[in-house]
């Protein structure tokens, strides 16, 4: 219901060709999927402490070679739900006008949805399908589900994945390498 009557408002703001900045919403969904997978990635991943002596290794399924089929299964499905609300939740936002001025400004935006691509990315870049023998399947679950919020950002701030490519510049290297991630890479103009 909610939903519709957000798409009605778009449709209503789209016909008299005006967009709204909808910018506060749109932050809010992206910091929201970057919490979701912050939390998901460092249980799949080890993290290094990459200042100060020595470095730390967080203790984690990868690190203690408890990452299983079942262990990375279970946070793989929960980051596919994490960006299944969102696609849904920026579906359901209306087109926004954007900001360079008022925060959060479109660059504010990209910056956190590129965290969100930066940790997908590396974090999940030291599995294999030797240490976890469905990960390659796994991904390509995920790729899809990845790919989707990527188009629906750039739908919904329209111009919003310019910036999350450029900063990914670096970062692609881990999906292209992991071999199963061909949407999302569309998806950031790769
Ligand atoms: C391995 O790390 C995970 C995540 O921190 C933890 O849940 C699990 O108990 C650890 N297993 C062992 C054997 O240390
Ligand atoms: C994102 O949107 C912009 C502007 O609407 C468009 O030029 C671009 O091709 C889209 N895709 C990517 C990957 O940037």
């Amino acid at each position: 219901m909610l939903f519709r009557s957000l798409v009605a408002f778009a449709a209503i703001v789209g016909a008299f060709g005006q967009t709204t900045n909808t910018n506060a919403a749109i932050s809010d969904i992206v910091s929201n999927l970057d919490v979701a997978v912050h939390h998901a990635i460092p249980t799949i991943s080890f993290r290094r402490k990459t200042h100060g002596d020595p470095p730390l290794l967080k203790v984690t399924l990868q690190a203690n070679h408890t990452a299983t089929d079942g262990t990375v299964g279970t946070q793989v499905n929960n980051l596919i739900a994490s960006f299944n609300s969102a696609t849904a939740a920026l579906a359901g936002t209306a087109v926004s006008s954007g900001s360079t001025t008022d925060r959060p400004t479109n660059d504010d935006v990209s910056i956190v949805f590129s965290d969100v691509m930066q940790q997908v990315a590396s974090g999940l870049s030291g599995l294999t399908d030797t240490v976890v023998p469905t990960f390659t399947a796994m991904i390509s679950r995920l790729d899809p589900a990845v790919a989707a919020t990527t188009n629906q950002l750039n739908t919904t701030l329209p111009g919003a994945v310019i910036l999350v490519h450029r900063m990914m510049l670096d970062a692609q290297q881990f999906l292209v390498r992991e071999g199963a991630w061909p949407q999302t890479l569309a998806a950031l103009g790769f």
